[in-house]
């Protein structure tokens, strides 16, 4: 068996697979199917400063090796999350990324703030939610806004801050080197693609909102082209998102230069796919010989 351990911003993780925020709730409903210890980390619903009930349903639509959402942040609220959920994530031998929102920076900071004060081990601030009015991705749109983002919610926490960033833009180099310039200890891309479908018996698009943020295997090789340019833009860690089903997308988001990567709506499909993606990607290594996961991150030989 391979070395699956990644190190990121001075964090030990056991192997690199994170089921990504949203899909995985705070483990809950997880931890009856297999130990959460086996997950290299945890990231947990994105919470913001107070509970969010969240968009109007319809709110989810399947697409063609795909699905749409619009969930609108919906959470309990950054109090419930640090009184009733995290002590218990904290039990679980697993790296915690705390995600986060606000609709303003000052609700961002003052979200960074509380959770500055746990034991959380990382915290990942959205700027990339395609499907709320305020925040969300009018921060992650603007290399001025991700910028300015970023480096009020550093100034009040020392933990490693992920920014996750959106690809609902023109350049993703640039607001990478924007939030890296402005503080960021890692970045990790990609959020939802903005997407819409119409219903054409009703004439109403399927999803309440209109538009929703579209994830799943459709999304893959954008995320991989995403993740490949950001890791070669940037000098801090990327941790690699979008699409990822199987062990060996994983691999490959690795070779596109991600140290680590995050694992969405498969779950919805499968909910053991990060525990079998961890496996696949054992018997992958094995099978080349390779005996530390670290050898494939950036291994990509570009014509
Ligand atoms: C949502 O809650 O709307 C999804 C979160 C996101 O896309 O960032």
């Amino acid at each position: 068996m391979a070395d699956m351990s990644v190190k990121i911003c001075g964090v030990d993780f056991k192997n690199p697979i994170i089921p990504a925020s949203g899909v995985f709730g705070y483990g809950r409903e997880y931890e009856e199917l297999f130990p959460l210890q086996r997950l290299g980390g945890i990231a947990t619903k994105g919470t913001t400063l107070h509970k969010r009930t969240g968009n109007p349903a319809p709110r989810i639509a399947e697409t063609p090796s795909g699905m749409l959402n619009s969930v609108g942040l919906q959470n309990p609220g950054i109090d419930y999350f640090i009184e009733n959920e995290l002590p218990n994530l904290l039990e679980k031998e697993t790296v915690i990324l705390a995600n986060f929102a606000g609709s303003t920076v000052d609700e961002c900071v003052e979200v960074a703030r509380r959770l500055d004060e746990t034991d959380v081990h990382m915290l990942e601030l959205n700027i990339s939610c395609p499907n709320v009015k305020q925040g969300g991705a009018a921060f992650g749109t603007s290399c001025d806004m991700a910028a300015e983002v970023t480096a009020q919610v550093r100034r009040v926490t020392s933990k490693p801050l992920v920014v996750k960033l959106s690809p609902n833009v023109t350049s993703i180099t640039d607001i990478a080197k924007a939030v890296e310039a402005a503080g960021a200890d890692a970045i990790s891309l990609i959020n939802t693609l903005l997407g819409m479908r119409i219903d054409v018996n009703t004439r109403r698009p399927v999803l309440r909102n209109n538009v929703g943020g579209m994830s799943g295997a459709a999304v893959f090789p954008i995320a991989v082209r995403m993740v490949w340019q950001t890791a070669n833009a940037v000098k801090i860690p990327v941790i690699g998102m979008g699409g990822v089903s199987s062990g060996r997308d994983a691999i490959e988001m690795m070779m596109a230069g991600a140290q680590a990567v995050q694992v969405g709506a498969a779950i919805f499909t499968d909910p053991y796919a990060p525990v079998r993606i961890i496996d696949e990607m054992n018997e992958f290594l094995d099978s080349k010989g390779i005996k530390d996961v670290k050898e494939i991150i950036g291994a990509v030989k570009p014509w």
